[in-house]
């Protein structure tokens, strides 16, 4: 199955990206980058460095800047002004693909199909399947790290920051009917790594886990401050590690998912409908709960290997 990578970097975008190539289970035909954490400059120029520091042969392709109808939103505040923890790595030696994100993905999917990982906001998907017709059916699955299970919202008190950074967007890739793996962010709250973690990334020495470990100490400080101890929450980490192994996804809930774009309170919630007394068909599989050592493993394996 090929696969393409959605993406924001962004910190644990970062580790899932990391982990996705280095498992060497799935084909990668390129990672695209989009607006969310912190401007689009900065999360294709992360998603270079971090192609690079692993031997340099994913393609990435520039996407979109900006959200559909709303003002940008970025996290800078949890990845740091240039998305990878205010680390100075060197500039990427190589460049961004000339194709744009949003035709890549349609092209793509013109030769085979195609499965998406995506780790941000949904803008690149939801313009790839307004422009090109049908394309919804040769996509063959969305495993993505968005939206909330329980309404515990991260950047409202309703709402997750991949959903919020462009609910229009996330409206039209739950609507369309591509099957969607969602993992949701209070199952990530769940599967936070502890200090024995940290410990074990910090002792990493290959190039992109020494990277990986400086970008983390800003996260972890964060997550500090926001959680009271010190964890690593690693979000995206999780939607790769579905993608790569879906035995990682040990409890999950199909439902029907819309994404509320009104809403004075609510804009970008998912709402769950578990009942489907209307008479519609579950669209998404809610990863309720993942196995944290499984997914541990998979991360070191990936920062660890040559
Ligand atoms: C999501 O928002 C971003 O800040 C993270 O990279 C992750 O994709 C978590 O809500
Ligand atoms: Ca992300």
């Amino acid at each position: 199955m090929k696969w393409i990578i959605d993406t924001d970097p962004g910190i644990d975008d970062a580790s899932a990206i990391i982990t996705a190539v280095n498992s060497g289970a799935l084909d990668i035909l390129g990672i695209t980058s989009v607006h969310g954490n912190v401007g689009l400059n900065h999360t294709t120029r992360n998603a270079l460095k971090l192609v690079e520091l692993m031997g340099g042969d994913v393609p990435v392709y520039q996407g979109t800047s900006r959200p559909i109808l709303q003002q940008r939103e970025h996290a800078a505040e949890y990845h740091g002004e240039n998305g990878f923890g205010n680390t100075s790595l060197p500039e990427p030696g190589i460049a961004p693909q000339d194709q744009y994100a949003v035709d890549f993905i349609i092209e793509s999917t013109k030769k085979q199909e195609v499965s998406l990982l995506t780790l941000g906001p949904l803008t690149n998907v939801a313009l790839a399947i307004a422009k090109e017709r049908e394309l919804e059916k040769r996509i063959k699955q969305i495993v993505m790290m968005a939206g909330t299970s329980r309404a515990r919202g991260n950047t409202s008190p309703l709402a997750e920051f991949n959903i919020f950074a462009d609910p229009e967007a996330a409206a039209v890739v739950f609507e369309s009917g591509i099957p969607i793996i969602m993992v949701p962010w209070e199952t990530c709250l769940d599967t936070v790594f502890g200090s024995e973690v940290i410990v074990r990334i910090r002792r990493s020495s290959t190039e992109v886990g020494k990277a990986f470990a400086q970008a983390m100490e800003y996260s972890v400080g964060r997550t500090k401050a926001y959680l009271g101890s010190e964890v690593l929450l690693l979000c995206d980490l999780l939607a790769a590690c579905a993608a790569i192994d879906p035995t990682v996804i040990t409890q999950q809930l199909n439902a029907k998912v819309t994404v509320e774009t009104g809403g004075r309170f609510s804009r970008g919630l998912t709402v769950i409908d578990e009942r489907m007394d209307d008479g519609s068909k579950p669209n998404a599989s809610i990863a309720l709960a993942c196995d944290r050592a499984k997914i541990e493993n998979m991360f070191l394996d990936a920062i660890n290997a040559k």
